[in-house]
């Protein structure tokens, strides 16, 4: 089944919030931003700013009529900046004109003048300052120490990776549009529109029922508006509720990318024990998680670095330290993975130093470590299959890998053993990836469902579940039209509306089809009870003979003459209620967070991928050359839309470890926050090459259908890419730091660091 959003994407017909037509007699918001990292602010000079012909008015942090602060999880975080700034791009004014070149001509007139101070840029400096987000967090299996001093080999060592910018191609975007009574709608680009509603909510001084969100799709946001569209939902809002006409709050890429946070960039110091044999005895490890300067989601992403530490392997004793470092850079956020990339990456560079010292090679570490059933992991869940085995046993005898392996191998040696390196070198990595399904934040494990069937039948279902490119709509719409035993053209996903579901959860957590998608069939279920239950009594028989298939109603094997539409009509004549609301929770999650020990996965995602690089040693170049998956999903609800999230998902890894980075002066200013100075990954930088199998079988008995959730898991099969770079330079140095970007592995080549 064809998703119907592509037609529209590929024609360029699809609209996003910046798409409808705005109001001539309606606001445009732009921000003056700090220009420094750090400091305290002795004024703000906006006097030639408002003398710019269509400037409305300007507002800084006193004009804010409700709470000036957008803090989730903690409440640390101003909208506007007042004494201090924290960051360079920390919002300070707000400008409101009739045209948006006139907001920007005015907002590029505000001086300020700013006493400045020397900034925390690194996240060891930091901790070493305890300038932390919250108390650090330790978990904890077996004893490490004891176990780390009787082992035959220990790999010491630090591994860093680097943040990452979301590149959403829809910008950060919001439309407030107020109406009678003070009320607010707002037309926003947000996964989590309850939190937009409630950030609008206080900062307005509203009551949340006041404040209407609606969204349609985001054109992407990878984790970039789970918690970060909040702001610029309140810039808009503000300017609504201040003015009375419609208010559009849409950055432009070079604001956005200076005035949202990326993925956390990690510094780590790790602890790999060993036995004679290669099975892992303990692993120790201290994360510096460089926060930025607000929490916004970073202890959450930093319980899943927890959770994730010892990656797809099992290992008995285990000792993971983990603080959120404030640092003076733009709040980090929620990125594809929340953490968990960042634990793995340390993890295989744990091994491929272990495999250093101990002269055994990183496969065959990795497999006689892999995660079996009933292994322990250090939140104290067992593994409860052995599927990512299975994955990589599957991905040896389906793509070849040994002989594959050993090719190269021979190569290296021969190199090796003549002296005599050519210019291109090869090597190979495998990446096996295991991801715990379900928001590691217990509560925001639930959906609601609304459905209603019109009387012709046709059918509208709304969820909270946010389409932002991943398919949740079109899968949502499968779900509801097998069950309702309809075509899929016969089922409309409505736009995800604060009034019509309430108190949703993010779409986030690779989790919307599972919660949503649950909730929807729910609702379905209800739906045709009462339709089944109205046939009984006509039919005089038993309300569970009946199905519904083929758009019509059977009974016992047998079509009864009745059609879908048919059905719907004479129930709606005998008054039976054709509308459905229904709650899901995900059954059977807890989590004591004293000890950091439960169940706070529904279940596990795994797989298996396979890399290979080519380098040019001469220029520190490279090459992805092949990257075979194979990767465990369930029973798919859609085969395509997973394998686009699966190779979009491994492409963005990949991105993420060779390529792209975000650089900043000693002072704190980003270099890199454009399209032009920050390098994303794009079809020329894609694997040559990649194939994606699925695991044939298997119900998955813990999701919707049978189905496993596939929207973040994929992205850490990029990591291999790292390491399979690193062997083909031949750099076999104890140096792990990421991204591998051709200029870093250029000074690798040639000084060996
Ligand atoms: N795919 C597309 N095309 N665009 C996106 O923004 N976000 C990813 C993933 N895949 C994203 C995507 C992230 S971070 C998550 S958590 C999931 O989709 C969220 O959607 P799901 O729960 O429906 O998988
Ligand atoms: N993933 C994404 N977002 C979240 C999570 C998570 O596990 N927990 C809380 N917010
Ligand atoms: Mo995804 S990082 O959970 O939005």
């Amino acid at each position: 089944m064809i998703n119907p959003d592509t037609t529209y994407h590929v024609m360029g017909l699809t609209r996003y919030v910046d798409d409808r037509d705005f109001p001539a007699r309606g606001l445009h918001c732009v921000l003056f931003f700090s220009p420094v990292a750090r400091g305290e602010v002795r004024g703000l000079d906006a006097c030639a700013a408002r003398k710019v012909p269509g400037v409305a008015f300007i507002l800084t942090a006193e004009d804010i009529p409700g709470e000036n602060q957008i803090g989730g999880i903690i409440e640390d975080e101003v909208l506007l900046a007042g004494d201090e700034v924290a960051f360079a791009g920390m919002p300070v004014a707000a400008v409101y004109a009739w045209t948006e070149a006139a907001a920007r001509e005015a907002a590029g007139l505000i001086k300020i003048d700013i006493a400045e101070d020397t900034p925390v840029l690194d996240p060891r400096e930091a901790w070493n300052r305890n300038e932390l987000i919250a108390p650090a967090r330790t978990f904890t299996l077996g004893d490490a120490d004891a176990a780390i001093a009787a082992a035959a080999y220990v790999a010491e060592g630090r591994a860093e990776s680097g943040a990452q910018e979301h590149f959403y191609l829809e910008g950060q975007a919001c439309v407030a549009t107020p109406s009678e009574e003070g009320n607010i709608h707002l037309s926003s680009a947000t996964q989590a529109p309850a939190s937009v509603q409630r950030a609008v909510a206080t900062v307005c001084g509203l009551p949340m029922n006041r404040i209407e969100v609606d969204v349609r799709r985001l054109g992407g946001a990878f984790g970039g508006k789970e918690a970060q569209a909040n702001a610029w939902a309140c810039f808009a809002a503000l300017g609504a509720q201040k003015s009375g006409v419609p208010c559009r709050m849409v950055l432009r890429r070079s604001d956005d990318m200076l005035a949202t946070g990326k993925r956390h960039p990690y510094a780590s110091d790790f602890t790999l024990a060993l036995d004679g044999d290669g099975k892992f005895l303990a692993f120790k490890v201290m994360y510096y998680q460089n926060a930025g300067a607000a929490a916004d989601l970073s202890t959450s992403v930093l319980e899943r670095t927890l959770f994730h530490a010892t990656a797809s392997y099992y290992v008995p004793a285990v000792h993971a330290t983990a603080a959120s470092c404030r640092t003076n850079i733009t709040p980090n956020t929620a990125f594809r993975g929340f953490g968990a990339p960042q634990a793995m990456f340390v993890f295989e560079a744990a091994i491929r130093e272990a495999s250093r010292v101990s002269g055994i090679s990183a496969e065959t570490l990795q497999r006689k470590n892999l995660l079996k059933t009933g292994d322990t992991f250090v939140y104290g869940m067992a593994a409860e299959n052995d599927r990512a085995q299975r994955c990589w046993d599957k991905a040896y005898t389906c793509y070849d890998l040994t002989k594959r392996m050993r090719a190269i191998d021979e190569v290296r040696k021969r190199e090796k053993d003549t002296g005599k390196a050519s210019r291109y070198g090869r090597g190979y990595a495998l990446m096996p990836v295991c991801f715990g399904i379900s928001f590691s934040t217990i509560f925001l494990n639930q959906a609601r469902a609304h459905i209603h069937v019109y009387t012709d039948g046709s059918v509208g279902v709304s969820t909270g579940a946010v389409e932002m490119g991943q398919g949740v709509n079109h899968k949502i719409r499968e779900i509801v039209a097998e069950s309702l035993g309809i075509a899929p053209g016969q089922v409309k996903l409505e736009s995800t509306n604060t009034t019509r579901v309430s108190n949703t959860s993010p779409t986030a957590a690779s989790s919307a089809t599972d919660l949503n998608g649950a909730a929807a069939l729910m609702a379905c279920e209800m739906i045709k009870a009462r339709l089944f239950k109205f046939m009984a009594g006509e039919y005089q028989c038993a309300s569970r003979d009946f199905y519904l298939e083929k758009g019509g109603l059977y009974r016992k094997g047998s079509a009864c003459g009745v059609s879908w539409a048919e059905l719907v009509g004479q129930a709606y004549l005998s008054r039976v209620q054709l509308s459905a609301e229904a709650h899901y929770s995900t059954p059977d999650l807890h989590f004591d967070t004293s000890v950091g020990k439960g169940r706070p996965f529904a279940y596990h995602t795994c797989g298996t991928a396979y890399f290979e690089a080519e380098v040019d040693r001469l220029l520190g170049t490279y090459r992805i050359e092949k990257a075979y998956v194979v990767h465990d999903l369930g029973r798919s609800i859609n085969p395509l839309i997973d394998l686009g999230q699966v190779e979009g998902g491994m492409v963005q890894g990949i991105g993420w470890m060779t390529m792209e980075e975000m650089r900043y002066t000693d002072t704190g200013k980003p270099l890199t926050a454009t399209g032009g100075t920050y390098k994303m990954p794009d079809i020329f930088s894609a694997p040559l090459e990649m194939q994606v199998k699925f695991l044939a079988d298997d119900y998955n008995h813990k999701a919707v259908k049978g189905s496993k959730a596939v929207g973040e898991p994929p992205l850490m099969y990029g990591i291999g890419a790292f390491f399979a770079i690193k062997m083909a330079a031949g750099c076999e140095n104890a140096v792990y730091c990421a991204p591998m970007t051709p200029e870093r592995l250029m000074g690798q080549l040639r000084d060996g660091d």
